[in-house]
This record gives structure tokens, C-alpha cells and sequence, in this order.
């Protein structure tokens, strides 16, 4: 059975892109097969894997509206993962799903028939809890949640939880959320230490070993690479690849 990853926060710049494109690497160079989708109208993770958005035919949008397949979207990266990328038309994607019956389930019937080819399929969100991560957390069958240790992150985490407990309830009964990855972590800052312990505490979820804060990270979209490429050996690299390695152990 494939495992569909949505990697989610409504926040902004905590790191869904940098986890989806990392995790995804990590995930091939332990031959495992990856297709990671892009589910936010910045397409982001579709350029930082040296796809031009502009020079995508056919998108998620054409898919999310019934124009196009999936497989027919579908880009081979250098990182050895497929894409199926994005464009800036998601945008007008939100609003069109939104008069269609049945529409938390889009996703997850545009992707049946392609996602027995993978054994992980990761969801990078875009920073809303709109229609179109409902249909993510809809499809998927986990949630890791990328977050920075300060104190609004936390709020954020619990408006979450509760949007998780509602797609339970009504879409997505088997969801389990595989935990909280905290990012850009410095370490040093007791504060941070702090907000992981008491998210344990309030919500019992697990909290992954930190990737550190590196400018590594900055660097490799522009490369078109995941940093487990153009720097396998850093230690926000290394972070990845255990998570990866300890996600397929726990899935056997
Ligand atoms: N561990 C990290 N250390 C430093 N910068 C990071 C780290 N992870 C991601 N970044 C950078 O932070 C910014 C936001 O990350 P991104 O993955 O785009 O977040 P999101 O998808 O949640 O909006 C990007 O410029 C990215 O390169
Ligand atoms: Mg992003």
C-alpha cells in the first residue's frame, strides 16, 4: 500500500516545500519510488526541482478540475522523483472546486490510478486550510507538520489538529499524523526546547529529531536539487534521510 504524505501548515515559509523536496530525496536514494505533488498555486516545490512553471503544459489545476490526468502531468526530476507540478492557474482552482459536489474528494480520485506505482506519495500544501488542502488531507493517508519552535507556530499547530479531527470525522476516518517536524532549529534557544516539550505534552504527538537552520537549504532551490544533493553530507541533509529511513521502517 502507498503511503500519502501531506505535508501541512497553514503557516508560510516553515519549511512544507524544503520537507517535501528533502524527504522525497531521501526517499529515492533509498529506492523507494516518490511522486511528490505540488498543491500550491507558487509552485514552489515545481520550480526548486528546476521545472519552470511557465513550461508546464498541463498542471494540478487541469487535474483537480477533470481536464487532465495525473499521469499525463507527470515530470521525471533529477532527483529521481516524478512531480506533477503547478502553475500560478491553481489560484482560480480554489474557487472553481468550491461549487462541485463531492469536492474533498478530488484529489484522491485524480490520484487512484497512478498512486499504486509509488510506495510514497508526499502532499506539499499550500499555507491555507482551504479547499484544496482539505482535498490533500482528504486523499492522504498521514500528516507530518513542518513548524518553527516559537510560540505562534503553536497556535497554528492546535487550529490545525482541529481542521485534522474534522477531516476524521467527515472525509478521512483512517488519517494518522505521523507527527511534528520542527525546522530551522537553532538549538541553543531554550524557548524552542520548550514549545516542543509542552507540544508533546498538550497534544501527545511525536516530535521528529529538528533539521538545524542552514543556509544550505537556501541555496539548493535555485539548483534545482533538494539538499541531498548538493550537499548530502550536511547535517540538515543527514536530519532528512534518518526521517526517511525511520518512516519506511515504521511502515513495514
Ligand atoms: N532548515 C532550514 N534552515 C534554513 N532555511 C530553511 C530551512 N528549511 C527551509 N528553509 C528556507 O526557508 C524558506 C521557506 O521554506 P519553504 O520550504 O518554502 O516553506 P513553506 O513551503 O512552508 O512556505 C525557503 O527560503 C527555504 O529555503
Ligand atoms: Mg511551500
Amino acid at each position: 500500500m502507498p503511503r500519502i504524505v501531506a505535508i501541512v501548515n497553514q503557516k508560510g515559509g516553515v519549511a512544507k516545500t524544503t520537507t517535501t523536496a528533502s524527504l522525497g530525496a531521501a526517499f529515492a536514494e533509498l529506492g523507494e519510488r516518490v511522486l511528490l505533488v505540488d498543491l500550491d498555486p507558487q509552485a514552489c516545490l515545481t520550480f526548486s526541482l528546476g521545472v519552470d512553471p511557465e513550461d508546464v503544459p498541463q498542471s494540478i489545476h487541469q487535474v483537480l478540475l477533470g481536464k487532465a490526468k495525473a499521469f499525463d502531468t507527470m515530470i521525471d526530476t533529477d532527483d529521481f522523483v516524478d512531480l506533477v507540478p503547478a502553475t500560478i492557474e491553481l489560484t482560480a482552482a480554489e474557487a472553481q472546486l468550491m461549487t462541485r459536489p463531492g469536492r474533498e474528494y478530488v484529489l484522491r480520485e485524480a490520484l487512484k490510478p497512478v498512486v499504486d506505482d509509488y510506495d510514497w506519495v508526499l502532499l506539499d500544501c499550500s499555507p491555507t486550510l482551504g479547499i484544496i488542502t482539505l482535498n490533500a488531507l482528504t486523499a492522504a493517508t498521514d500528516v507530518i507538520v513542518p513548524m518553527h519552535g516559537e510560540t505562534l507556530s503553536h497556535r497554528a499547530l492546535g487550529q490545525l489538529l482541529e481542521t485534522i479531527e474534522e477531516v476524521k470525522q467527515y472525509t478521512n476516518p483512517e488519517l494518522s499524523v505521523l507527527g511534528v517536524l520542527p525546522v530551522m532549529f537553532d538549538g541553543h534557544y531554550e524557548h524552542e526546547r520548550a514549545i516542543l516539550d509542552d507540544i508533546t505534552r498538550t497534544y501527545g504527538l511525536r516530535v521528529w529529531a529538528p533539521v538545524p537552520r542552514s543556509i544550505r537549504f537556501a541555496e539548493a532551490p535555485a539548483r534545482g536539487r533538494s539538499i541531498l544533493a548538493t550537499d548530502p553530507q550536511s547535517p540538515g541533509a543527514m536530519v532528512y534521510r534518518e526521517l526517511a529511513r525511520s518512516l519506511i521502517t515504521t511502515s513495514k
